[in-house]
């Protein structure tokens, strides 16, 4: 499968393409709104993966060059910019490709992290909205730590809950994460329990921060 990661330059873009590019078969490609800087992300990463014994490709294209063919299409790009990266690339999206939306809409203070969720209900509601027709969003990645996922050396042994109303979608990007080392997939249900999932960002920053620990990820047993 081709997977576009659009905002793949930034922290969660890393994490996930050094891991899909190390762990499984699918084709990593890293989307930016400058090629140059896609580009240069997919070369650093090909370099990571490489020092780590596999000889993989990671391509890098501005973002609707990357989306162009791909069939899962990530948005690693700030929860504000989500509609108007899905417009910026929505030429280039056919039936049956999947969305998929990492993105948690919270607001921080001094008290910590706090959820905050668009007019939509949720964000991945909000990509729901901007997707073209015959095009499935699901929510996910919301509670994986960029940082632990950019270190191949590092031991994942965490969840990432799913939802989205179109169970096909699901089982595509199930597939996908449980591809990888260490992450399982789990079923949260649909679209309208997606609020519900994006809150557990905010509550893993507030324990990380209260606890001074970094990177935190969630196993339901
Ligand atoms: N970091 C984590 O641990 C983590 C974990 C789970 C979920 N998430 C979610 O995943 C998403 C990405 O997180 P991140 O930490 O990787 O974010 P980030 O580093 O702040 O941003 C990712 C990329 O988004 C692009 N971007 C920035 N401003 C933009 C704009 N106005 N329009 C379009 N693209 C823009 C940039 O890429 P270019 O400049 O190259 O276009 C940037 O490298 C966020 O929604 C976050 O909530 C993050």
């Amino acid at each position: 499968m081709r997977i576009a990661l659009l905002g793949g330059t930034g922290d969660l873009g890393e994490g996930l393409a050094v891991r899909l590019a190390s762990h499984t078969d699918h084709e990593v490609v890293i989307g930016s709104r400058d090629p140059d800087a896609a580009h240069d992300a997919a070369d650093a990463y090909r370099a990571t993966v490489a020092d780590h014994g596999r000889d993989v490709k990671v391509t890098g294209f501005e973002n609707a060059m990357a989306t162009d063919r791909a069939d899962v299409v990530v948005l690693a790009v700030p929860p504000y910019t989500v509609a108007d990266t899905v417009d910026s690339v929505a030429g280039g999206l056919r039936e049956g490709n999947v969305i998929v939306t990492p993105a948690a809409g919270m607001c921080r203070d001094d008290d910590g992290a706090h959820a905050h969720l668009p007019s939509a209900g949720s964000v991945t509601a909000l990509v729901a909205e901007a997707a073209p027709a015959g095009v499935d969003v699901v929510g996910a990645f919301h509670s994986l730590p960029a940082g632990r996922l950019a270190d191949l050396d590092a031991e994942l042994g965490i969840d990432t809950l799913l939802v989205g109303d179109d169970d096909r979608a699901k089982r595509v990007v199930s597939g996908i994460v449980d591809d990888v080392d260490g992450l399982r997939a789990l079923d949260a249900g649909e679209l309208a329990n997606a609020a519900e999932v994006e809150s557990l960002t905010p509550l893993l920053l507030n324990v990380a921060r209260q606890n001074d620990a970094r990177d935190l990820g969630v196993s339901f047993r």
